[in-house]
């Protein structure tokens, strides 16, 4: 903030020494706006990547991004002055003059690095009061509920009585999980808003980090994780889904069919094909081996925020703005890729709120909506009659999940609190604090 003051300031005082341009306060976010799409660790056009300090030094196939103290002979200012063809921004705009002198003497003034030193504290987060509930996930066995924390999954168990993991990362906000069917591995999505992504691929056993990859500059939405364990979609704010290999952590590919930011994703039943739903209100089927795009699943209503899966067919109910889940065949009967609403299979209620989270119980009977209501909605999946109501929130609930018997609903949200509720009837069976409350703050404890 500081240092955009001090650029208002340079006109008035012709520009003193003191108020050179700062790498993460002016150059960076230049650099994220009109470079960093075609300069990434995943598509480095000319071997250049400019999402760190480090990489943009190191350069592309050329040489070094730029010559600390030599403006004129450095290679990003010599493309973005049209010294060098093609011009950069490539297809773009031209840079604006102003913005092309604070590269100057950014790079005049010694090109320095002054991005945030990350946080090496691995100290355990200290919580003075329970965290917003982003994510959360019940074990493939029951037994554990796996719930975001500040940059942390914690995993309790599920009746209540214990805290057994703390998987830290780096990622200050967790905002999706899932288990493979197996239970052996947890993977996690989230981020530290406008630094990076990170997906997290944990064991989850042992509570070991086994992978670890930043992406973007912003949090991740909607991780899932095919149900053969094979592959993990996250959905970015570059508008690309990136799918890694599970076992090794690698990157994939990513796709970049939407026009917004991809907020949710979930395999079908083969693990072959995903879809992803995105703010650009559509839900498209990929090829999960090629990252071909299918076909479209939807007519444009709504930004869409959430996606489920039938457990045992190719059915997805999908959600958002509009505040309607809508039950639809992930497939067409041909090849027709504008879609028609011919495999809307049926669109619920409207809920008193847009739509955050989406689940659809393991024995199919049933789908819980949440979202900003403060009450969940369970619906008869095969009617889709509203069956029961569940409250006892205050405000939004972010998260909503079935145990694997169906029997049981865990919501979290914005109070913090896990509740826990009988499927059939929402009676509420237990509710705690997942966060390890340090002492001295009111806690609130048991129901
Ligand atoms: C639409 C995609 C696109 C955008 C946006 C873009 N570039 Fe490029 N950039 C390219 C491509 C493609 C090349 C390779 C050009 C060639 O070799 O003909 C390139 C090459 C470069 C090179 C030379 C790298 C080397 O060592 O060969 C630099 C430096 C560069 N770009 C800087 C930038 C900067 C700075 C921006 C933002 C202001 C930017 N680019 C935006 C696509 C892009």
């Amino acid at each position: 903030m500081k240092r955009h003051l001090l650029w208002i300031l340079v006109p008035l005082f012709g520009g003193s020494a003191w108020a050179q341009p700062s790498f993460t306060a002016d150059i960076k976010p230049l650099l994220q706006k009109q470079c960093q799409g075609c300069h990434n660790p995943a598509g480095a056009s000319s071997g250049l990547d400019v999402t760190t300090y480090t990489a943009f030094a190191k350069g592309g196939k050329r040489g070094p991004g730029f010559v600390a103290g030599k403006a004129s002979e450095s290679l990003t200012i010599r493309y973005i002055a049209g010294a060098m063809k093609p011009r950069m921004p490539l297809g773009q705009p031209e840079m604006a003059a102003a913005d092309v002198d604070r590269f100057r003497a950014w790079i005049d003034a010694g090109a320095k690095d002054d991005s945030p030193v990350e946080v090496l504290d691995n100290s355990p987060t200290v919580y003075l009061q329970p965290p917003v509930i982003t994510a959360l996930r019940w074990s493939p066995d029951g037994q554990r509920i796996a719930v975001s924390g500040n940059r942390e999954v914690l995993v309790h168990m599920a009746d209540g009585s214990k805290l057994v993991q703390r998987l830290a990362g780096k990622a200050e906000r967790i905002l999706s999980i899932a288990y493979s069917a197996d239970g052996k591995t947890l993977i996690a999505g989230g981020g530290t808003p406008a630094q990076f992504g990170e997906v997290q691929i944990w064991d989850a056993g042992a509570g070991k980090l086994q992978h670890t990859a930043r992406l973007t500059n912003d949090t991740l939405f909607g991780a899932s994780i095919a149900p053969d364990g094979s592959r993990v979609a996250v959905g970015a704010t570059d508008n690309t889904v990136h799918v890694f290999e599970t076992a090794s952590g690698k990157e994939l590919y990513k796709i970049g069919n939407h026009e917004n930011w991809v907020l949710g994703s979930v395999f079908a039943v083969d693990s072959k094909r995903f879809v992803s739903v995105s703010k650009d209100r559509a839900a498209k089927v990929i090829d999960a081996a090629s990252g071909a795009f299918l076909e479209n699943v939807n007519v444009l209503r709504t930004e869409l925020t959430s996606i489920a899966r039938h457990p045992k067919k190719d059915v997805v109910v999908i959600g958002g703005e509009d505040r309607y889940p809508y039950v639809y065949n992930m497939d067409r009967p041909k090849n027709m890729k504008i879609a028609d609403d011919t495999t809307l299979i049926r669109k619920l209620d409207r809920q008193d709120g847009p739509i955050f989270s989406l689940d659809w119980s393991s024995d199919a009977t049933r789908i819980a909506v949440a979202g900003i209501a403060p009450s969940v909605n369970i619906y008869d999946a095969e009617t889709g009659k509203l069956s029961a109501q569940c409250k006892g929130h205050s405000a939004g609930i972010y998260a909503a999940a079935f145990s694997p018997d169906g029997k049981k609903l865990a919501t979290g949200g914005f109070d913090g609190k896990i509740r826990i509720y009988d499927a059939a009837n929402c009676t509420l069976l237990t509710s705690f604090i997942p966060a390890p409350l340090s002492a001295g703050t009111p806690a609130g404890g048991a129901k």
